[in-house]
C-alpha cells in the first residue's frame, strides 16, 4: 500500500478526529477476531457518524485504491471482519451509526441503521409490542449491518426464516461511494432483479450496508418452554416431529445439545444447572410461542411431552415455572460455544443437512472423527429445527492445542465428507469469511461461484471491499 498519510488527512478532514483511530492501542480491538483465529493490522480504523461520511470515506477510499474492511460487532465466527496481518487494509466500522429511524407497528417494520447491536433493535421493537424475530448468541454484540451482510441464521429460523428473509429494504454504500437508498418497505415490489438480497450474505464484499428496514412479528405473549432428555439424536428428531405435527406455527424454537457439550457448560459456566435429576446423552429445548395471551402454550406442550414420556420417546422432561426459569434454560444452550472454548481449543464445523437425515448425520460424522483423531471430543449442538448443527469438535484430553488446531483442515474435510452424502451444506449459517473461502471451488464450482466472481467484478471491479473474504 502506498503512503496512506495524505489519504488519512482528507478522511479526517470528513469524520473528524472522533471518527478516526490510528494509534495501536486503539485499533486492537478491531484487528483481532473473538475466536482468536486470526491477527490483522491496520493502519486505521475508520468511524463515520453518517452514511453520507461513509460513504464520502469510500468514495476517498476507492481513489486512493485503499482496500476497506468493513467491521460491525465483530463477532464473525469465520474471520469475516478483521483485516489481513499486512497493514495494507482499512477497518470501516459502522459502530456510530447506530439510529433507529422509525417502527412502524401497522406496517410491523423498524428501520435501523447498520451499527445499533441486534440486542438494541430487539429492544425497539418489544418497547411497541413487536418481536424482531431473529436470535443469535453474540445479539448484545452483533451490529444489524453485520447481522445482514453474513445472512445470520440463529433460534428462531425454524418459524421466522434467516436474517435474509426479515429484510424488506436496504440502503448499501457501494465500493466506489455511491449510495443506494432502497429503504422501502413494501410487502409488494416485484420490480426488477432483488438487488437487496444480493447484498445480503455478501459479507461487506459488494459494499456496506448502512440501514435497513426490517419485517417484525407481534410480539409473543405466550410462551412455554421446556428442557428434555432424550436417549438420542433420532428420538430428539421424532420428538420435533410430534411437534411439529401437533401446531408447527407455534414452534418458536427447537434446538439440540449432546450431554457431553452440556456437561462443558455446567462445568464453565457459573450458576449453570441441570433441570433435570439425570444426566442423559442428548437435550433439546423446545420453545412454543404465540401473540395470543393465555394461547395455551403450556397446555400444548405438556400434552405433547406426556404422550412422548408415555410412548418413550423423551425419557424426562422440565418445562420452565417462571421467565427466570426459561432464560435459565436457554443459557445452558447459548454458552455451549463460550464453554468449549473455556475447554480448550475446538475447531467449528456449522452445517446443515434435512432435518431428517441429522441423526444419521451425528453418527456418521461421530465415527468419522473419532477415527480420525482418537480421543476427539464430538459436541454436536444446534438449531435441529431448521437442520442446522454445529458439530463442533473440543481437543483430546490433555492434548496441545495448537497442534489440535492444525488438524482444522483434515478434520473440517472429514465432516463434508459426510455433509454431502445427505446433500447438506458446509457453512449453514456463519458464512465464509477469511476461513472458508478455500472450500468454495469445491462446493460451489462451475456456473454458481462464476456468477459470484462477475457479480464481485461489476460491482467492486478493483477489489478494494473486504478483499481474500468468501471469495477464493
Ligand atoms: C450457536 O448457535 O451457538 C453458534 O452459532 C454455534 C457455534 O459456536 O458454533
Ligand atoms: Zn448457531
Amino acid at each position: 500500500m502506498p503512503d496512506t498519510a495524505p489519504l488519512l488527512d482528507r478522511i479526517r478532514a470528513v469524520v473528524g478526529d472522533r471518527g478516526l483511530l490510528t494509534e495501536e492501542s486503539d485499533t486492537a480491538a478491531y484487528t483481532q477476531d473473538w475466536r482468536k483465529l486470526y491477527q490483522g493490522r491496520t493502519r486505521a480504523v475508520i468511524r463515520p457518524a453518517n452514511t453520507e461520511e461513509l460513504a464520502a470515506v469510500v468514495t476517498l477510499c476507492a481513489e486512493a485504491g485503499a482496500p476497506i474492511v468493513p467491521q460491525g460487532g465483530n463477532t464473525s465466527m469465520v474471520g469475516g471482519a478483521v483485516p489481513n496481518a499486512d497493514n495494507s487494509e482499512l477497518v470501516l466500522s459502522t459502530a456510530r451509526m447506530n439510529r433507529i429511524r422509525d417502527l412502524d407497528p401497522v406496517d410491523m417494520t423498524l428501520t435501523i441503521e447498520a451499527g445499533a447491536t441486534l440486542k438494541a433493535a430487539q429492544m425497539a421493537a418489544a418497547e411497541r409490542g413487536c418481536l424482531l424475530p431473529l436470535s443469535i448468541a453474540s445479539e448484545g454484540t452483533a451490529q444489524i449491518g453485520g447481522v445482514l451482510a453474513v445472512n445470520a441464521g440463529g433460534n428462531n429460523t425454524v418459524r421466522y426464516g434467516n436474517a435474509r428473509d426479515l429484510v424488506l429494504g436496504l440502503e448499501v454504500v457501494l465500493p466506489d461511494g455511491t449510495i443506494w437508498n432502497g429503504l422501502r418497505r413494501l410487502r409488494k415490489d416485484n420490480t426488477g432483479y432483488c438487488l437487496r438480497q444480493l447484498f445480503v450474505g455478501s459479507e461487506g464484499t459488494l459494499g456496506i450496508i448502512t440501514a435497513a428496514v426490517l419485517k417484525l412479528a407481534p410480539a409473543p405473549k405466550d410462551v412455554a418452554v421446556a428442557f428434555c432428555s432424550l436417549e438420542s439424536a433420532a428420538k430428539a428428531l421424532e420428538l420435533f416431529a410430534r411437534v411439529q405435527a401437533y401446531d408447527a406455527a407455534s414452534i418458536g424454537a427447537f434446538e439440540l445439545m449432546s450431554g457431553l457439550g452440556t456437561d462443558f457448560v455446567l462445568k464453565h459456566i457459573p450458576n449453570a444447572v441441570l433441570p433435570l435429576a439425570e444426566k442423559a446423552p442428548f437435550y433439546a429445548l423446545v420453545e412454543l410461542a404465540t401473540p395470543r395471551p393465555n394461547g395455551g402454550m403450556r397446555g400444548a406442550i405438556e400434552e405433547i411431552l406426556e404422550k412422548a414420556l408415555e410412548d418413550g420417546v423423551v425419557s424426562d422432561a422440565a418445562i420452565a415455572e417462571s421467565d427466570a426459569q426459561r432464560a435459565a434454560f436457554w443459557r445452558l444452550r447459548e454458552e455451549h460455544s463460550e464453554a468449549q472454548k473455556r475447554e480448550g481449543a475446538s475447531v467449528k464445523n456449522d452445517v446443515s443437512v434435512p432435518v431428517s437425515k441429522v441423526p444419521a448425520f451425528i453418527a456418521k460424522a461421530t465415527a468419522a472423527c473419532e477415527a480420525l483423531i482418537p480421543g476427539v471430543r464430538c459436541v454436536p449442538f444446534g438449531h435441529m429445527g431448521d437442520g442446522n448443527i454445529h458439530f463442533n469438535l473440543e481437543q483430546p484430553e490433555g492434548a496441545d492445542p495448537a497442534w489440535f488446531l492444525e488438524q482444522d483442515h483434515a478434520i473440517m474435510e472429514t465432516v463434508n465428507a459426510v455433509v454431502r452424502e445427505y446433500d447438506g451444506s458446509f457453512s449453514a449459517e456463519h458464512g465464509i469469511g477469511k476461513l472458508k473461502p478455500y472450500m468454495m471451488p469445491d462446493w460451489r464450482g462451475g456456473a454458481e461461484l462464476a456468477i459470484m466472481q462477475r457479480i464481485k467484478a461489476a460491482l467492486d471491479p478493483a477489489g478494494i471491499m473486504n478483499p481474500g473474504k468468501v471469495l477464493p
